[in-house]
């Protein structure tokens, strides 16, 4: 499965989304989360990213680890994301912060 990470949090510019031939993006208030249950492992969405928040699960950096399971908790927990809307107002400055896992807003 694929799964997104730290770089989405407090920007959220959901280009990921328009891509996902299966709809297996939720959304949360400052970030999304890939259900795995449903991924179809396409990697269609990873360049899509301009923040390069998705990462193959076999290619999580160790640093993104728990990331696995935020994604499947949350996408239990969030309504499905089918089309691409603005990013959120302070995306661009956001974008250049790392170790934003302490935003994550649920
Ligand atoms: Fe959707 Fe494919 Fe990305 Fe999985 S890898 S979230 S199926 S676009
Ligand atoms: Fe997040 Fe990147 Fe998608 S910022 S919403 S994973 S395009």
């Amino acid at each position: 499965t694929y799964v997104v990470t730290d770089n989405c949090i407090r920007c959220k510019y959901t280009d990921c989304v328009d891509v996902c031939p299966v709809d297996c993006f939720h959304e949360g208030p400052n970030f999304l989360v890939i259900d795995p249950a449903e991924c179809i492992d396409c990697s269609l969405c990873v360049p899509e990213c301009p923040v390069d928040a998705i990462y193959a699960e076999g290619d999580l950096p160790d640093e993104f680890a728990d990331f696995i399971k935020i994604n499947a908790d949350l996408a239990g927990r969030w309504p499905v994301i089918a089309a691409s809307q603005e990013p959120l107002p302070e995306a661009e400055r956001w974008a250049e912060v790392e170790g934003k896992r302490q935003f994550l807003e649920l």
